[in-house]
């Protein structure tokens, strides 16, 4: 039985012989070996509302210049940052709590070729093992709604960038003060739910010392974007067909929940 937050998320996430079931469900959709480009996989290793499109819109509100050195805050499956090593030509660092997770990004990044730009990590997010000014960019999707201290997350992010270093967040944050409907992709319930207003989180990051925080706001594109994959075909790629057919439930209440204004899809992008 878990018992401290971090077990309780990793469970939540645990999916047992994750390698296999990836390679598995490869194979059915052809793509069993060899080399494999980086954005065939975008269906599965994007674990956020609005995938690849997503992770595009940030990489260019971040302004990405080739060459520059990006910290992946809960990084995944690695799909994010084998995109911006790809595309923007950069080496990243991806940290995550799921050891799962960081064998898939490794394997995943070695089948596209992309494991020489590519370094993952085992680790929280709370406690970066990382130098002070390590980083040009700093970058986290969908992560900050499991982290309950956000003052250790955001002030750790601050001390790993350079000086004038920018950090992007892509992240849930709470609506009209309507309860959020559980089970969700990132929680069964609210034990380990820790879903921020816009005013908390942009308090936090300043108190962490950044100093310009522009907001986004994704909601009504992300709630279009739902509905119009319920029309689409099914995928033999999917997050669900890796991590099992349970998170096919848990987001559906995540749409609901930002269909119905109980949570927010907010891009921030903060300077250091
Ligand atoms: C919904 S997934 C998002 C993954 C990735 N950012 C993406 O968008 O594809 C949330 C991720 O946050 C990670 N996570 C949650 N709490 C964390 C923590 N305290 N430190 C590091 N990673 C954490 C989980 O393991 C999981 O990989």
């Amino acid at each position: 039985m878990p018992n401290s937050i971090s077990q309780q998320i990793q469970e939540n996430y645990r999916v047992d012989a994750l390698v296999d079931r990836v390679q598995q469900v490869l194979e059915q959709a052809g793509l069993g070996s060899g080399r494999l480009p980086w954005s065939d996989l975008a269906p599965l290793d994007q674990f956020h509302v609005r995938g690849l499109e997503a992770s595009k819109e940030l990489a260019d509100a971040l302004n990405v210049k080739e060459g520059q050195s990006l910290l992946d805050v809960g990084s995944g499956l690695g799909g994010p940052a084998r995109y911006l090593a790809a595309v923007h030509r950069i080496h990243v660092t991806g940290i995550d709590l799921t050891p799962a997770f960081i064998e898939v990004s490794n394997y995943l990044s070695h089948r596209a070729g992309l494991g020489h730009k590519l370094t993952f990590r085992q680790g929280d997010a709370t406690d970066l093992p990382f130098a002070d000014e390590t980083f040009d960019l700093a970058w986290t999707q969908h992560v900050a709604m499991n982290i309950q201290d956000k003052a250790k997350l955001y002030q750790g992010v601050h001390r790993v960038l350079k000086t004038n270093g920018r950090f992007a967040i892509y992240d849930p944050i709470k609506g009209n003060n309507q309860p959020i409907l559980y089970p969700t992709p990132w929680a069964p319930d609210e034990s380990i739910s820790f879903v921020s207003t816009e005013e908390d989180m942009k308090e936090a990051l300043a108190a962490a010392g950044f100093k310009t925080i522009s907001l986004v706001d994704k909601t009504a594109v992300s709630a279009e974007w739902f509905q119009h994959q319920r029309a689409q075909p099914p995928n033999p790629l999917s997050l669900p067909a890796i991590l099992g057919p349970e998170l096919g439930a848990a987001v559906a209440n995540f749409a609901r929940n930002l269909m119905e204004g109980r949570v927010r899809l907010v891009q921030i992008i903060a300077d250091k």
